[in-house]
């Protein structure tokens, strides 16, 4: 079995950000958003894997990934030339396939229980498709199952404006080669209205085919870091997870005082400061005259003088100084420069398209 992780699309939820960067490599819990799906993946067994890019992007695609081995999986890089819907990223790995069946995981979607059993479903129950479903309370900006008297899937919609039920697919998908055939012939599937190859579509060509396709209740924890404020739940979530207890008792010395789980990464400078974990910190992060407080996650070369956050992502290089008040739940971009202004009572900004400044 194969599977196939796409790092295209417009981003257009996570703007500003995503002008500049790709949503799949904004780190949660300090770490690119799409490490956890490659992990998921790689935990099951699965050995290769096709990363899809659009054009302009793979080199800075595999600045990040490179060739899979930190993982002990093998990457392919398969080009996907227009945005053309989720149902083409399969499409565009058909000669990649060779003919074995395969998963598609979006690149931000996080299973955070892993897959193990939904993969083993997959391969010993042998149905045509395969898809999960998950509890959610905004399931109609997803994709929803509808399923008839007997519990058989009669129809997958996107985004249906009234689903029936609490039930939504999320980004993981299993086929088998029957698929392809969605692609040809007088009946293939069509772009939506907003020119998409939509990843129902695929679904609901089987069924009206009469293929076999399976649905398994996902029971573990789903995060869908898609916009910025899942983003932030994600990140705590994650922090809250994986963060263990450690001690930095050179660290009091300088007069900082650690509670809680706090990780810090190598060479940082950090002088009177008070952390409260959770709190992930990258390496070569200058911390001084600060408090830095639950959920936050603060990358590599960040400096953060004479001010407080929590409950923030902070990407590279960001600096803040002399802030006076708190800042909380915050996703600040790589290279940003905040500046507290004790002496004058006005504000200067130099913010680019689409910033939200809450001040
Ligand atoms: C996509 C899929 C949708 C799925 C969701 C999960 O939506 O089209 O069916 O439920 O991912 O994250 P998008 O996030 O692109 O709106």
């Amino acid at each position: 079995m194969k599977a196939i992780v796409p790092t295209g699309g417009r981003g257009t939820r996570m703007q500003p950000i995503t002008f500049s960067n790709n949503k799949h490599f904004i780190p949660v819990a300090n770490k690119p958003l799409i490490f956890y799906p490659i992990e998921t993946i790689a935990a099951t067994g699965i050995k290769e894997i096709a990363i899809t890019y659009n054009p302009g992007w793979l080199e800075i695609v595999k600045s990040y990934l490179d060739d899979g081995s930190r993982w002990g999986v093998k990457f392919s890089y398969v080009l996907q030339e227009k945005p053309l819907g989720l149902a083409n990223i399969f499409q565009v790995c058909e000669d990649w396939l060779a003919g074995e069946p395969f998963l598609l995981h979006l690149g931000d979607n996080i299973f955070a229980d892993g897959m193990k059993k939904e993969v083993k479903h997959f391969l010993e129950e042998k149905p045509d498709a395969m898809v999960t479903m998950v509890e959610h309370p905004e399931n109609s900006r997803m994709g929803v199952p509808y399923f008839d008297k007997k519990g058989r899937l009669v129809k997958y919609v996107e985004k249906p404006k009234n689903p029936p039920h609490k039930f939504a697919i999320p980004g993981l998908y299993f086929f088998t080669k029957e698929v392809f055939k969605c692609f040809r012939g007088k009946d293939k599937i069509r772009p939506s209205a907003r020119g998409e190859l939509e990843i129902s579509a695929p679904f609901q060509w089987l069924i009206d085919h009469h293929y076999r396709v399976d649905v398994v209740e996902y029971k573990g924890k789903w995060l869908d870091p898609g916009k910025f404020d899942d983003w932030l739940a994600a990140n705590r979530y994650l922090l809250d997870r994986n963060l263990t207890e450690k001690k930095y008792p050179q660290l009091a010395k300088d007069n900082v005082v650690i509670e809680g789980r706090v990780k810090i990464g190598k060479n940082c400078r950090i002088k009177n400061s008070h952390l409260r974990g959770p709190v992930s910190i990258g390496d070569d992060v200058l911390i001084e005259d600060a408090y830095i407080g639950p959920y936050t996650s603060i990358d590599d070369h960040c400096s953060i003088k004479n001010s407080s956050i929590e409950n923030s992502v902070l990407m590279t290089e960001v600096e803040v100084q002399d802030v006076k008040k708190p800042i909380d739940a915050s996703l600040i971009g790589r290279g940003t420069f905040i500046q507290g202004n004790y002496h004058s009572n006005r504000a200067s900004f130099f913010l680019g398209e689409k910033t939200r400044l809450i001040i």
